[in-house]
């Protein structure tokens, strides 16, 4: 199928416009669906510590791992080990990166045509009126019957495909940047109405007063891997969106940008699901369901709440977007750059490819639930081992690739921009590549799966 010509690579046209794809890459489901309802089931606010810590200890010097990696490399996530490591197994960590596609764009399609369905429920004022009993029953009762939650999952795939066929800077980079502001107004304006509920202390308390004892080895790798999969780390996303960036861009000072957006909505959004949680009497443990529930909950409960859900419903799915195009980025680069296919073909081969896995996860979720491997559903088997197995562990080899096969001279150029830009912390993020990340992410994981 030819040759790709890598003068021809697209790039991004500005910093800013960087910062807004990653970060729109980042900011997510994984925000404001995965979030809240994983801190629920894990107990809250001694959660959100480990997470915040995970972030800031862990994610953030992987994520400039990632980025270094791809810009040094100019390549996709499977081209740029090949091309630094050449003769090297560390390639592998881009077939990881590959299967992680699949297995996260699958679950993550299926929550993105949730969001369609009940933004057209906005629309039409189905929740007007309705308690959160009813709203509980009629979400399940969506979600299980098959055929409606699929056709909006292959609408939704339409859409990623149609803006990733379209390449780097037309499509992303425009959006991202007027859209990523106004999902964190929207998420203020809702945070502002969610503390302001009778009741809502104890939802507050719930994701702020940390209750140590709810802290084991599972919860604290289920932080770590809420960490990798809200930061888009750890399966070459930031790789591929990393050979992207200019050579004169501050990578540092864009990853701590990014995690900081990043971790603040994720925050926000937990300020303004719990209060909801409790003022309205649902379990916080209500596992996937739980913003589909409390968010319609509250727009009953609003002045104006109409007019919020259908802005609400469509950030969520802007937001689900400028993800879902990011993973299907890491397999159409793949496939234009290694296989040498037209970005036309790439893009519909894999998108029919994922869309097939994840109507199966779809369908998990009702009619073939009985479906079920180590006591999980399709669709609860690809969330929790992707973000639990394959997230760390890609991690892991990435932190490993930097810190001890990449020299020390070759990362440090990368990261200063050849010495002319200020890196104060590069010491204290060598550190932590090399001793620091691999040790604890191999200790948690290694802890949380009962192996230890
Ligand atoms: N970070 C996104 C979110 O929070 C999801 C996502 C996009 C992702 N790209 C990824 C997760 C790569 C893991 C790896 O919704």
């Amino acid at each position: 199928m030819g040759q790709f010509d890598f003068s021809k690579r697209d790039s991004f046209g500005s910093k800013f416009g960087v910062i807004a794809a990653a970060a729109g890459s980042a900011v997510g489901l994984g925000n404001i669906w995965r979030f809240p309802y994983v801190a629920g089931e894990n107990g809250g606010a001694a959660f959100l510590i480990i997470y915040v810590l995970a972030i800031v200890s862990i994610g953030l010097p992987v994520m400039l791992s990632e980025f270094a990696i791809g810009r040094m490399a100019q390549r996709n996530a499977f081209g740029a080990f090949k091309k630094l490591a050449p003769g090297k197994p560390w390639y592998l960590i881009g077939v990881m990166g590959i299967l992680g596609a699949f297995m996260i764009l699958a679950f993550y399609s299926t929550v993105a045509g949730w969001t369609m369905e009940y933004l057209f429920q906005s629309i039409t004022n189905n929740f007007q009126g309705k308690d959160a009993a009813t709203l509980s029953t009629s979400f399940d009762s969506f979600r299980t019957s098959g055929s409606s939650p699929v056709m909006w999952q292959l609408i939704f795939m339409v859409l990623t495909a149609g803006i990733v066929v379209a390449g780097i800077k037309n499509g992303i980079e425009k959006y991202t940047k007027i859209l990523m502001p106004l999902l964190l107004l929207i998420i203020v304006a809702l945070v502002v109405r969610a503390v302001t509920l009778p009741g809502s202390a104890e939802g507050l308390a719930f994701l702020f007063a940390p209750d140590f004892s709810k802290l084991s080895a599972p919860v604290i790798l289920e932080a770590l891997g809420q960490a990798f999969f809200s930061m888009s780390i750890g399966m070459g996303v930031l790789i591929t969106y990393g050979s992207y960036i200019g050579k004169k861009d501050n990578i540092g000072n864009s990853a701590a940008a990014i995690s900081a957006a990043d971790t603040l909505i994720a925050i926000l959004s937990g300020v303004a699901i719990f209060p909801a949680v409790f003022a309205f009497g649902i379990e916080p443990n209500s596992g996937p369901g739980l913003v589909f529930i409390t968010l319609p909950s509250i727009f009953n409960n609003m002045p104006a709440g109409y007019f919020f859900s259908i802005l609400f419903f469509s950030l969520l799915l802007i937001a689900a977007l400028t993800s879902s195009i990011s993973v299907l980025e890491v397999v159409v680069a793949y496939c234009t750059e290694q296989l040498g296919w037209s970005r036309k073909v790439a893009t519909a081969v894999a998108a029919v490819a994922i869309t097939a896995t994840g109507v199966l996860c779809t369908l998990s979720q009702g009619p073939w639930d009985q479906l079920t491997l180590f006591g999980m559903n399709i669709f609860d088997l690809l969330d929790w081992t992707s973000a639990n197995l394959l997230l760390p562990l890609g991690g892991f080899f990435i932190v490993l690739f930097a810190g001890w096969f990449l020299s020390r001279k070759q990362v440090k150029d990368e990261i200063t921009n050849s010495g002319t830009t200020k890196a104060v912390f590069f010491e204290a993020y060598l550190f932590i590549i090399r001793f620091i990340a691999p040790i604890a992410i191999g200790l948690v994981f290694l802890f949380g799966l009962g192996v230890l």
